[in-house]
């Protein structure tokens, strides 16, 4: 499925998945500092809402606690679970212990040979900041068909779920740059399918079935 919510809000996650066409649900621990509840409660809650996979990112201080956190956290809903471990070459090693039994996204990626590394780990997700890359290092949308490249050229069974995407336009260009899904704030999933013109032509339609 191609988009994804990115939020830690049951309600927001319900209006989501009642549209019929958002597959998943992402989070990160600033969505889940603003959610009511706490983390395991959280996640239990949206993998009872959420008809694909649900992403909790892993932060214990040490590559042990965040293995053992990435454990228990799996463990609330295996079918759906999926850890997002932020990418650094300690983190590589913790994708290598959990990955295959337990699936691994690799997040906050800001280059190719991150990817490249990721899918050489087992990485099952590589997710890149798209409009945070394009704000600090220049060019998200180069980052997004670098990566694409990458994962092309490793054979990985990887997909690019790109996040950090303000606007629809972004959206479209972050698609069409490779990324397989994305992760969007729900404020912008709601703009998704409307557009001013096609409000006109019905307008315009209604007044001629009126007339
Ligand atoms: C996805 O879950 C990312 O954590 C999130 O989109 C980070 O990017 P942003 O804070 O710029 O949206």
């Amino acid at each position: 499925m191609g988009i994804f919510l990115d939020s830690a809000s049951v309600s927001e996650a319900r209006r989501a998945m009642a549209l019929g066409w958002v597959g998943g649900i992402t989070t990160n621990p600033t969505l889940m500092a603003r959610a009511e509840g706490d983390p395991a409660t959280i996640i239990r809650r949206l993998g009872e809402v959420s008809p694909g996979p649900v992403f909790y990112q892993v932060t214990g201080s040490s590559l042990a606690a965040r293995e053992d956190e990435g454990r228990r956290f799996h463990a609330l809903d295996p079918d759906k679970v999926v850890l997002k471990i932020p990418a650094s070459t300690e983190n590589m090693a913790l994708v290598v212990r959990l990955s295959p039994e337990v699936p691994c996204a690799l997040t906050a990626v800001y280059s190719g040979a991150q990817a490249w590394v990721g899918c050489e780990a087992g990485a099952r997700y590589v997710i890149p900041y798209v409009s945070r890359a394009t704000r600090l290092q220049g060019d998200g949308l180069g980052l997004v068909t670098e990566i694409a490249q990458v994962l092309d050229a490793c054979e990985s069974e990887a997909e690019m779920l790109a996040a950090s995407i303000k606007t629809p336009e972004e959206a479209i260009a972050t698609l069409l740059a490779g990324a397989r899904h994305l992760t969007l704030p729900l404020e912008l999933i709601l703009r998704l399918a409307d557009h001013p013109l096609s409000e006109a032509a019905v307008a315009e339609f209604n007044r001629a079935g009126r007339d």
